[in-house]
């Protein structure tokens, strides 16, 4: 375990569990008002969930997500290509990457790793960048941005998400190496395949990714277990939030559905 890194994961794990459990207070509910109160809702709340009416200071549009997968298909990509130079063609890695692992806890010199283990973290980063490049495509091509807002916060949030994922997988391993067509603007109640069980397969699907690159990298690898605890209660807020919309503006919307987890939750 590295544990610089998994305390730094850790944090914004904790910090979206207690939004989550603060979001059931009905003190700290969105029509509960206070200054603080306020700008719990105005950070964890974004696009359709955001409340009608609420200041618009510290605002970015929500299509500025683009800018998340832009940074991450370059910064993921060039780790990907150092990575990739280091185990097949027996570089060193650039010699602010072996910083960054010394800061991070990871000691290059001393540890003894099996090959298979250099392959997992190369696979990961290499479905990392897929995975970005895709969401990349489906902002560029797909996706249909509303008028919607983001928090600067969680704006900031996003780009270091990115930045902070490709460097958490490089450092499992040392550095001594070798358009959719519109239909109709608005929202509408979703349906079809998983959607007839929860209200945000998107997030629970982005869950089981980051639980897929946890089984990659071998089981018991605690940091990367320590994402996976960060998109999952960041995930399951966000769906939490969007399940609550659907309930409050569809009065059809089907009472089985769960709101993040098929049958659980
Ligand atoms: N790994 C992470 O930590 C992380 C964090 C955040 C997001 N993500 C991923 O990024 C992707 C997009 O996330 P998101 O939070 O932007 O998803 P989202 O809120 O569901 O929004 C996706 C798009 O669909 C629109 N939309 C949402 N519900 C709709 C409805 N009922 N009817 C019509 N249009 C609707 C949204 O409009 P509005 O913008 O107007 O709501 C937006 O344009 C997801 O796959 C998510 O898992 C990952």
């Amino acid at each position: 375990m590295l544990p610089v890194l998994a305390a730094a994961w850790s944090l914004p794990a904790a910090a979206f569990l207690s939004a989550l459990l603060l979001l059931r207070a009905p003190a700290w509910r969105s029509d509960g008002r206070g200054l603080l109160s306020d700008l719990f809702h105005q950070l964890i709340r974004y696009g359709k969930t955001r409340l009608p009416g609420w200041s618009h200071n510290y605002l970015v549009p929500k299509s500025w997500f683009i800018h998340f997968y832009v940074v991450s298909v370059v910064w993921n990509g060039s780790l990907l290509y150092w990575l990739f130079r280091a185990e097949f063609l027996g570089e060193s890695l650039p010699s602010w990457i072996q910083d960054m692992h010394r800061a991070l806890g990871r000691d290059s010199q001393s540890e003894d790793i099996a090959d298979s283990e250099y392959f997992s973290a190369l696979l990961v980063l290499l479905l990392l960048w897929l995975h970005s490049c895709r969401r990349l495509a489906e902002c560029l091509w797909t996706s249909v941005f509303s008028n919607g807002f983001i928090h600067i916060v969680q704006y900031f949030y996003g780009l270091g998400f990115y930045i902070a994922l490709g460097s958490t997988v490089l450092c499992q391993v040392p550095t001594n190496v070798r358009n959719g067509k519109v239909v109709r603007l608005g929202y509408d109640v979703p349906f079809g395949d998983w959607f007839e069980s929860i209200s945000c397969p998107h997030y629970f699907a982005e869950l089981l990714i980051y639980v897929s690159m946890a089984i990659m990298l071998g089981f018991q690898n605690v940091t990367w277990w320590c994402v996976v605890m960060c998109v999952l209660f960041n995930q399951a807020l966000a769906a939490v939030l969007s399940h609550e919309f659907y309930q409050k503006n569809f009065c059809s919307y089907p009472k089985h559905r769960k709101a993040f987890i098929p049958h659980v939750f």
